[in-house]
Formats: C-alpha cells, structure tokens, sequence
C-alpha cells in the first residue's frame, strides 16, 4: 500500500525521491508526489504512474525532500488528494502512510477554527494540527500533534523554516538510512538499499529529526538510541536482472531461496515455543494463508500436532484459544489483519510466533519470537518466492519436530524445483488464456496448492479461478462445469490418488477439459486427461513444492499471453496495511 521516501543531504533531492518511490511501485499505489524546500514548499502530484508523469517532479530545487505513492482509502484517486498536503499557508509539507482514524472529528474541529482544506484525505488534518502548534521548532511541534491522532501513521514533515525531516511512526514502517552527510526515511529497505545499508527501525511512538549532520529520535517527549542494523539484501535483488517481470526472475530464485530459507530455523537456534507445541493457530492473509493451509496438514500427518489455520481478518470472530502457539504468517510483516489478530492471541496469553520476510517489521515487534525466512525482497505483487519461503520455514520446523527425518528431503529439494522451472507450459497456457473460468482441485495437502494455484491465475491473468477439494466439485460447482472451463487437476501417487483419478473422469463426464499434474510415467493418469504436466518422482514435500512453482508458471505464462501488467495487477498492493 502507500510508499513514503524522504531525503535530507547534498544531492538534489527529487530525483532520489523519484527514484525511491519507483522502488516502492511494487507495493501498489494509484497516485504519487514529492515536495521539496527550494523557493518555499515546492510540490508536484499527480494520479497515475510515476513514469507517466514524473518529468515535472524532476525539476523541483532543494536537497530536502518527500515523497509518497498513496493506495486510496479516504478520498478518490485524484491531484488533489494525492500527498504531499499542506497546512493553510503552505509552510509545512507532510506525506502519511497509515489512516489517522479520528479525522473527521480532528477536522470539524480545524474547521471551526478556521482552517480551509483542499483534500478529502484524513491525512491533511496533520498538516494543519502542525499549523497550530508551531511557533519556532519543527520537532516541538510535531511531537505536540501526535498525541491527538489515533490510529497508524507514518509521517514526513518538512517546512521550509527547517533544514530537517521530522518523522513520527505509529503501527505503520518507517526505516531511516544512514548515509555519509545524508540520510533517507522510507517505508521499506528498497529504496535504501543502492545508498546504504545501515539502517535504524523507528518504534511506535518514535519521533526523529533528521537534519544533515544527526538524527535525534525521541519517544515521544523522551530522547532514545535505536540500534543501527545491517541490512544484507542486495540492490540487485531489487532489479529484474534481465527477465521480462519481477515475478518470473522470483519464481526463477525460488530453488535458492528455499535451500536458504530452510536454514532460517535450525536446532540450537528454534526458539523453544516452536520445539513441541501441544497444538497450534495459524493466522495469516492470502498466500499466506494458504501456506499455513499446507502447513496444517503436515504438521497434523507428520507430528500429530493439531493446527487450526484462520484468515487473520476472522480470528477476532472465533472463541480464543486456550493455550495453544499463534504462528503469524506474513512475509511483509505489516499486513495489518495479521498484526491485529497477533495482539488478540497475546491479549489471550496465547505464546505467539512470525514467520516473516522484512528485518524491522511490525510483526517482529508484536511476537514473542521471530523467524526472518530469508528470501530476499519480493517486487512482485504476487507472491511467489516469499511463499516458497514460508514453506521452507514450516517444513523445516515440522522436519525439527518430527526429529529431523526429513532433513534429507529438504536439503535436496532444490534440485526438483529447479527440475520443473523450463517445463513447456504452451498447450496448457493455451487452453487457460480462453477460458472465463478455471477450477484447480486437488486433495490433502494439494487441496490448498490447489487454492494457491487459482489465487495466482486470478491476481496476475484477471481470469475468475477457484481453488476446490476434488470432492468438493460435484457438491456445486459441477453446474459450471462445460468445455469452456478447464480443470486443473493435482494427482499425486499418495493415499489421494485413487479418489482423485474418480474425481477426474467425474469432470471429463460433465465435458470440462482437464490438465493434470501428476508424475512422470504415470500413464494411467496420462491418459484419461486432455493434458498431462509430469512432475519429477520425489518426495511429497517435494511434489507440492514442484506443483506450486509449476502453477505459479502456469498463472504467469497465461497473464504474459494476455498482455496483463503481470507484476503490478490491477486493484492490488503487495502490503495491505489496512483491516
Ligand atoms: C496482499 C498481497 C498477497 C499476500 C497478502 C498477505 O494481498 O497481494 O500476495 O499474500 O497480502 O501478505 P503478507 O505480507 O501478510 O504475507
């Protein structure tokens, strides 16, 4: 969801901000500006893409500067309601990321006051809080303002009185580069990363100055020392490194990234509430979801262990667990329903774990323990390598568990997803780009690969894709079924297997055609579906890794054919920061 950039150095300042906030594209965004000190507050937004429209930008003066892509939530996607906001003389610029939740009333209240707005954003009623309560000092000011906000905020505040950034953090990111003779605040690493990679994580209730020569951060009124970090991403992990998209070059990383992701957890190091649950919650949003879906199902098979795994936006609506481990699943760390539903597990004295992709997230700062995945940052909207990731982590702690008989497996895993990365995809691409819609079904733990394949094909090709248990079908969706939409079936040589070669001919029955994924030589299979995609004979760990890079092929291949904008769909953010 929105992006925040900021700058204070010896460079012109807008094309670092430009350049920044390109970076933070990924994690979507309908509208972008920046506005820097040159002759006063100088500032340019628009609605639409930065390449479109970011000549004008380019041109503003100055060495400090903001910068914001928003994702709309109080206001339509417009000029006017695109960050920065001003206060009413144009003496402070701000960019927020996070929603002020007592806006409205905060406003009715400036506009008895007297104060004129432009916007119809929650987030311009800072800049005039920020009016008020300034008489000389920026940082006085706002951390004056922040204790009249509810609700989750980011905030850069320049003022062209100031040489300095203020910036204040709530239950949004905030991360402050530490360069030579200049700093940089953004939203995330990525934009960080090609300058430095020190880093401070703001806390909530933080607020800093940053000026050329020194950072001071207080909590709230109080001076603090944060930590400075080392972040060890590489800047080339956020280029595309010659592939066509951001998500075929992540797909294509996923055999490293799981061989690394594994050795995320090991023996010494597993904190001991993951050694032996006696039963588990997952909670978790999308893929992420899903992931924790496989996990329940090899962690009850495996080490007998009972797993309940809830969207995170519907925890809140169940009875609490008792005592059970609440694992969070969130690769960004910041996905709010997931944050939400952590904080009840805790207010429940449920001990609480994240599985997470970004050092310095939220989630690290709400769980008892965390796991950072290792995969590297995902641009891609759609998650791919972060979710192979998760598995890595999941699968390793059930290998833990289960007294490591599966050590073997994992540490040769990589090889079958780097088996199946060039399979030839064409015929079954061509069948799936015509249809209006798809059902992927499988059974077990392939029931939700099956559910991760269909939320790919939908999020990046805009085809209606469902993810069913194979028997499940003919309890419904069998009235849909016709020559116009393909199954795609998962059959697997496991206790499954027997059932699912029934489901199959059930479907060819209704006249639906099927492409399956099976393994290789598997001819009895072969020749009941319309197209058959061997997988390499492994491990059933192994097979649902390779099915899933294979689906994610598939959804991807379908999207490209069609002429989708495959790495920034449509409607999408990457981070949903908002319940
Ligand atoms: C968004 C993304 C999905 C992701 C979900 C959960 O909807 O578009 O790809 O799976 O959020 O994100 P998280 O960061 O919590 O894993």
């Amino acid at each position: 969801m929105c992006g925040i950039v900021g700058y204070i150095g010896r460079k012109t300042a807008a094309p670092v901000i430009i350049n920044g906030l390109q970076k933070l594209e990924y994690r979507g965004y309908d509208s972008f500006g920046i506005a820097t000190i040159g002759s006063g507050i100088e500032i340019c937004k628009h609605a639409g893409r930065i390449s479109e429209n970011a000549r004008s930008a380019l041109h503003l003066n100055g060495t400090i500067g903001i910068g914001h892509t928003r994702w709309a939530t109080h206001g339509v996607p417009n000029d006017i309601n695109a960050h920065p906001h001003t206060d009413c003389k144009n003496r402070f610029g701000i960019v927020h990321n996070g929603i002020i939740e007592n806006y409205a009333e905060l406003k009715r209240q400036l506009i008895a006051r007297g104060h004129r707005f432009l916007s119809e954003t929650d987030t311009e009623v800072v800049a005039h809080l920020i009016e008020e309560e300034y008489t000389d000092n920026l940082l006085s000011a706002v951390q004056s303002v922040v204790p009249k906000l509810k609700g989750s905020y980011a905030l850069l505040v320049i003022s062209p009185e100031e040489q300095r950034i203020v910036a204040a953090r709530n239950a949004s990111p905030l991360v402050i580069g530490i360069g030579d003779g200049e700093y940089f605040a953004a939203s995330d690493m990525t934009p960080i990363l090609e300058h430095t990679e020190r880093a401070i994580f703001l806390e909530d209730g933080d607020v800093a100055s940053l000026s050329r020569t020194r950072i001071e951060i207080y909590h709230g009124k109080d001076p603090v020392d944060r930590p400075v970090e080392l972040v060890d991403w590489s800047v080339e992990d956020t280029k595309k490194g010659g592939f066509a998209h951001y998500m075929l070059k992540e797909i294509y990383e996923q055999p490293l990234t799981f061989y690394n992701s594994i050795r995320a957890l090991d023996k010494e190091a597993t904190p001991a509430i993951a050694k032996k649950p006696s039963s588990v919650a997952i909670v978790a949003c999308g893929s992420s979801y899903h992931a924790g879906l496989i996990s329940k199902y090899l962690m009850e098979e495996t080490c007998g262990i009972p797993v309940r795994v809830e969207f995170a936006s519907e925890f809140k609506y169940f009875p609490p667990p008792v005592s059970c481990l609440v694992i969070g699943i969130t690769q960004s760390g910041e996905t709010a329903d997931t944050l939400t539903a952590l904080k009840q597990a805790k207010s429940h004295n449920c001990p609480t774990l994240a599985i997470t992709n970004v050092l310095g997230s939220s989630v690290s700062r709400i769980a008892d323990t965390t796991i950072f995945m290792r995969a590297g940052p995902e641009i891609s909207v759609a998650a791919t390598k972060s979710f192979v990731a998760q598995l890595a982590v999941m699968m390793q702690m059930v290998n833990l568990i289960s007294n490591e008989q599966f050590t073997k497996v994992l540490l040769h895993a990589h090889r079958a997803i780097d088996d199946v990365l060039l399979k030839d995809l064409s015929d079954a691409v061509a069948t799936c780009k015509q249809a209006q819609s798809i059902f992927y079904v499988g059974r077990g733990a392939f029931y939700p690969v099956s559910l991760e394949g269909a939320l790919k094909m939908k999020e990046i090709s805009y085809i209606h894709a469902e993810g069913y248990a194979a028997g499940e079908l003919k309890h419904g969706p069998f009235a849909l079924l016709s020559k116009d939409t393909p199954v795609i079936a998962i059959c697997m040589p496991d206790d499954t297997y027997g059932a699912m070669i029934s489901n199959i001919k059930e479907m060819k029955a209704r006249g639906a055609p099927v492409i399956a994924l099976g393994i290789e030589g598997d001819g009895e299979l072969a020749d009941i579906v319309d197209i058959f995609i061997p997988l390499p004979k492994t491990h059933k760990f192994v097979q649902i890794l390779t099915s899933l890079v294979v689906l994610q092929l598939l959804a991807y291949h379908t999207a490209v054919a069609l002429g989708r904008d495959v790495d920034k769909p449509r409607n999408l953010a990457k981070s949903v920061t908002v319940e």
